[in-house]
């Protein structure tokens, strides 16, 4: 995730920058740069690469800079590999820009602007906004500002300067954080308090349609329209390692919250007019149609993004998919051929399996395609085609976020083949992708109040093993609640098809055996109650997760874990913000290091 920083005061600068930024370097970055006004220029030294290897080492070639006021930036790629040239800051010699977050509409602005003779250098979609910025800019900042906010869609954090504007910041947002901060004589613009708490703990909180100028006099606010804003100076007690969370106690938890921002991050661009639209990557309609067969392949949380793919796009599309392992994909010499699709699924595009799987199935002729997060990594580097998911980086070692934009994508990619392939007409599917852009409104819903998952996990914290059941899709997705309990927790767990039980598993079963039951489907309603009076005559103890306004019988469940409403198919994936939320919660109460479970790594780069 990208991070923003501005500093205006008496000092020289430079060093600040360069030390702000680097308390941002927890948030993940492949490159940084900053811009600052230096001998009435706007003077700019960018880098791609880790800070100390890239940017302190152009730094310090060049002669010393005397600026007391620039902006600087750390980039997480999204548009465009990283590149010196599609570092931040960006712009020319009259306007330079930071920006953290996504532009949707930036093909949109890209073509008018090039119709009105602009020339492109980099890949990123920031460009767009420095480009439109100077083309509305006639001499008055926040007019510019306005003309460009009014255009703009998506999420942004902008820090903004302008050479005839010296020594003045200004910044603007919407969904995309950044603070900004009081010292003594002089001020900041940051992503978050990390980045600043040594030189202050005062900040104010920018709120959409509000635009701060940081000047030699202070800080001062207005909105859109110039009217001057009254803001109230906040002080930060954290610490800087819980201001690297954001005032969560883990970055599991964080990530968990920064769920609704990373699905919309992954299913915004991909929609245009309300349709699928995969055109970045060169996956045509035509290409969609004439697969033979869709194999989806990962690891861990991955493959089961995969499954949960599987039970989509069979279910919408009519379309069989075969979801495989990678590590079983590779040796069992799999079917895949020309005329295929591979789709390669990875969090950190290194997994070494999945690696693997990929060049297989390259060799043996399929498609590729890899749904990653980390951009330019092995696995988008050697796919035919790629979507990056956008989820910003994931430090927690269990994954989270970026196993919900995987699964998020897959009802987009379900959508697309139905309609592609004639299942469903464009009116039911534009239905379909409205439904799926309300979900992170729903998972919100999910993340306002802990106290039922604390509740449930209280319930079960102190077991040896517990069963996870569902059916359809909420079986898909029960596979990777179960994965979060038992790799953070530390308690034995398997998701287990309800109707699969009483062909043996029902056997485990005894006085107060715990088990979650999933209960999303309407259609399966009446098997699934079935399914959990079975175990609860035997002795379990029931926690059943299932829409709030559904009454459950007092000999049917124990606890209930209430959801909010949605259609049956889009459901589980909110429901998968409250297993989450349990794993996560249970392992604390278990006393559990949640960020950095025992014998697991991030990225698993070997066999
Ligand atoms: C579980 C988890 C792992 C990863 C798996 C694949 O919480 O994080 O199961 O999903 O190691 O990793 P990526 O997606 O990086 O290929």
């Amino acid at each position: 995730m990208c991070g923003v920083v501005g500093f205006v005061g008496k000092r020289a600068c430079a060093d600040i920058l360069v030390k702000a930024l680097k308390n941002l370097e927890y948030r993940g970055y492949d490159s940084a740069g900053i811009a600052v006004f230096e001998n009435e220029k706007i003077k700019t030294v960018k880098a791609k690469g880790k800070i100390r290897e890239g940017l302190e080492e152009k730094l310090k070639k060049e002669p010393p800079l005397n600026a007391v006021c620039g902006i600087g930036h750390t980039r997480w790629a999204t548009h465009g590999e990283p590149s010196d040239v599609n570092s931040h800051p960006i712009g020319n010699e009259r306007i330079s820009i930071v920006h953290n977050g996504i532009i949707e509409n930036y093909r949109e602005i890209k073509s008018f602007l090039i119709g009105k003779g602009y020339e492109f250098e980099s890949e990123t979609d920031t460009e767009t906004v420095a480009k439109l910025l100077d083309h509305y800019y006639k001499g008055d900042p926040i007019k510019a500002i306005e003309r460009v906010i009014g255009v703009i869609e998506g999420a942004y954090a902008l820090g903004i300067i302008f050479k005839d504007h010296k020594n003045t910041i200004y910044a603007v947002r919407k969904d995309s954080p950044l603070i900004v901060g009081k010292g003594n004589g002089e001020s900041f613009i940051a992503s978050d308090m990390t980045a600043i708490l040594e030189y202050t703990r005062e900040y104010y909180c920018l709120e959409r349609g509000e635009i701060a100028m940081l000047d030699g006099s202070g800080i001062h606010f207005t909105d859109l329209h110039g009217e001057p804003v009254e803001k109230e100076l906040l002080t930060a007690e954290w610490d800087v390692e819980s201001a690297q969370k954001g005032g969560y106690e883990h970055f599991m938890l964080k990530e968990i919250h920064e769920q609704p921002d990373a699905i919309r991050n992954t299913i915004s661009p991909r929609v245009k007019d309300g349709m699928p639209d995969f055109s970045e990557c060169g996956l045509t309609d035509e290409k969609l149609r004439s697969y033979k067969h869709i194999f989806i392949v990962g690891c861990g949380s991955a493959m089961h993004a995969g499954m949960a793919g599987k039970y989509l796009i069979e279910a919408v599309a009519r379309t069989p998919v075969i979801v495989d392992i990678a590590s079983e994909f590779r040796y069992r010499d799999p079917l895949v051929a020309e005329g295929d699709l591979a789709v390669i699924v990875s969090q950190s595009g290194e997994t070494a399996d999945t690696l693997e799987a990929l060049k297989l199935s390259k060799a043996k002729g399929a498609d590729t395609l890899a749904i990653v997060n980390v951009v330019g990594s092995s696995i988008a580097r050697e796919a035919d085609m790629v979507i990056y998911t956008n989820a910003g980086p994931e430090i927690s070692v269990c994954s989270t976020k970026a196993y919900a934009v995987q699964t998020a994508f897959m009802y987009l990619f379900a959508f697309q083949i139905a309609y592609v392939r004639g299942k469903i007409d464009g009116s039911r599917c534009r239905e379909l992708v409205k439904g799926l852009l309300e979900v992170p409104e729903k998972i919100s819903e999910c993340l306002e109040d802990m106290s039922q998952y604390q509740f449930a996990a209280s319930k079960i914290f102190n077991a040896d093993s517990l069963l996870y059941i569902g059916r359809g899709l909420d079986n898909a997705l029960s596979m990777e609640g179960s994965l979060k309990l038992k790799e953070i927790s530390y308690i034995h767990s398997e998701a287990y098809a309800a109707g699969e039980l009483k062909h043996g598993t029902i056997s485990l079963i005894e006085e107060g055996t715990p088990v979650i039951a999933v209960m999303t489907q309407n259609a399966l309603k009446e098997k699934m109650i079935s399914n959990v009076r079975t175990v609860k005559s035997r002795g379990a103890k029931v926690i059943i997760i299932c829409r709030s306004s559904e009454k459950i019988d007092e000999d049917c469940a124990d606890y209930k874990v209430g959801l909010p409403d949605a259609d049956d198919i889009f459901l589980p994936l909110v429901s998968s913000a409250a297993m989450q939320l349990i794993a996560y919660y249970t392992a604390v109460q278990r006393g559990c290091d949640v960020d950095k479970p025992r014998n697991l790594a991030k990225s698993v780069t070997v066999e």
